[in-house]
């Protein structure tokens, strides 16, 4: 029942150490071209093999990242367990992302940049914490990590899921009444949505419409989530004031893209968060010691919902 790694081979080797100590009668390998594919019962990777097929045995796709959008789910057996990743590492990195980000657009700094350019010198008013609502979509693992972390500064808080959850000291909404509820009263919003069907192109003009004149955007989600176009009229028209874009379609952008050079645009090449891999090692061979209990994997996809 061997382990395959076709990931890159600086987190493999780390992968291997933890698997040789913790996991020593599940053979490791990352060289796909001279596994038995028969053997084959795990496989961690970012994108679904063009060869899966030849995996007959394969039990558990994990994928090597938190997102699951890249998976051709249709190409994968249904017999086989898909898993996203769940793990500290990425949860802090995202929580250190977002955290640095409402701070960078609640405190102005797209404009302080801009003026910085221009040799200006020219303060602007600054509102409390207590006064800049926070929205977040999406309230899963990160969703509600980020949360936690941004609870000390004193924004009003609030999330949107599909289902409602209960979140201390955040207002939860959910379905299509609490999303307009909450757009309304999000002075800045933060995308942590799952790319599916239901979420391609969520964040539109008419989204940008429904939030206060003023308000910011932080997108940490996925690229096909956002019409570029909409942003940069909504940026230009002064509806919106600014944003944070860590996730675009395509990425790398092209030459000449107006986000590169958007004067209330703060463009990160999808850094905010990656998969630690002593912490992800570790959560898969978690996962693995429950499949074999006859457990379900913790971040188990749900095919119906794409994620
Ligand atoms: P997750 O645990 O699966 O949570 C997804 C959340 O989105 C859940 O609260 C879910 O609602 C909600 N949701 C999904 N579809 C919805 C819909 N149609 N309407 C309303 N709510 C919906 O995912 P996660 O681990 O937090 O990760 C979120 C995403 O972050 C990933 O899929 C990935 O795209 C992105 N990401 C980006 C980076 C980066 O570096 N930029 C890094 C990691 C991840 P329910 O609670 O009701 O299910
Ligand atoms: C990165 O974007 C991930 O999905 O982990």
């Amino acid at each position: 029942m061997t382990f395959l790694f076709n990931s890159d081979a600086r987190r493999g080797a780390v992968f291997a150490e933890a698997f040789a100590g913790e996991l020593p009668d599940v053979p490791f390998t990352i060289d796909a071209a001279t596994v038995d594919p028969d053997a084959v019962r795990y496989l961690i990777s970012w994108t679904v093999p063009d060869n899966l097929a030849r995996y007959r045995n394969l039990e558990i796709l994990f994928s090597i990242g938190a997102g699951v959008d890249q998976f051709r789910l249709d190409a994968v057996p249904q017999n086989v367990k898909v898993v996203r990743m769940i793990e500290e590492g990425i949860a802090r990195m995202m929580q250190e992302y977002v955290t640095l980000a409402v701070l960078a657009l609640h405190r102005n700094l797209p404009a302080y940049l801009a003026q910085q350019r221009a040799g200006q010198w020219n303060d602007i008013a600054q509102l409390q914490a207590r006064s800049r609502r926070v929205g977040v979509l999406g309230l899963g693992q990160l969703g509600q990590a980020v949360l936690d972390r941004l609870k000390p500064f004193g924004f009003p808080l609030a999330g949107w899921s599909r289902s409602p959850r209960r979140i201390e000291g955040v207002t939860c909404n959910h379905g299509e009444l609490g999303l307009e509820q909450m757009l309304a009263a999000s002075d800045i919003l933060v995308c942590l949505l799952p790319l599916t069907e239901e979420t391609r192109g969520f964040l539109n003009a008419d989204l940008f419409a429904r939030l206060p004149k003023g308000a910011a955007l932080v997108h940490t989600g996925r690229g096909p989530q956002l019409d570029h176009e909409a942003l940069v009229a909504a940026l230009d028209s002064g509806h919106l004031s600014s944003a944070m874009i860590d996730v675009t379609d395509p990425e790398p952008l092209s030459a000449g893209h107006p986000f590169w050079s958007h004067p209330k645009i703060i463009l990160t090449p999808h850094v905010a968060s990656v998969t630690q891999p002593a912490t992800a090692a570790r959560a898969v061979i978690d996962n693995i010691r429950r499949h074999r209990a006859g457990l379900d994997p913790i971040g188990l996809v749900d095919r119906s919902r794409g994620y």
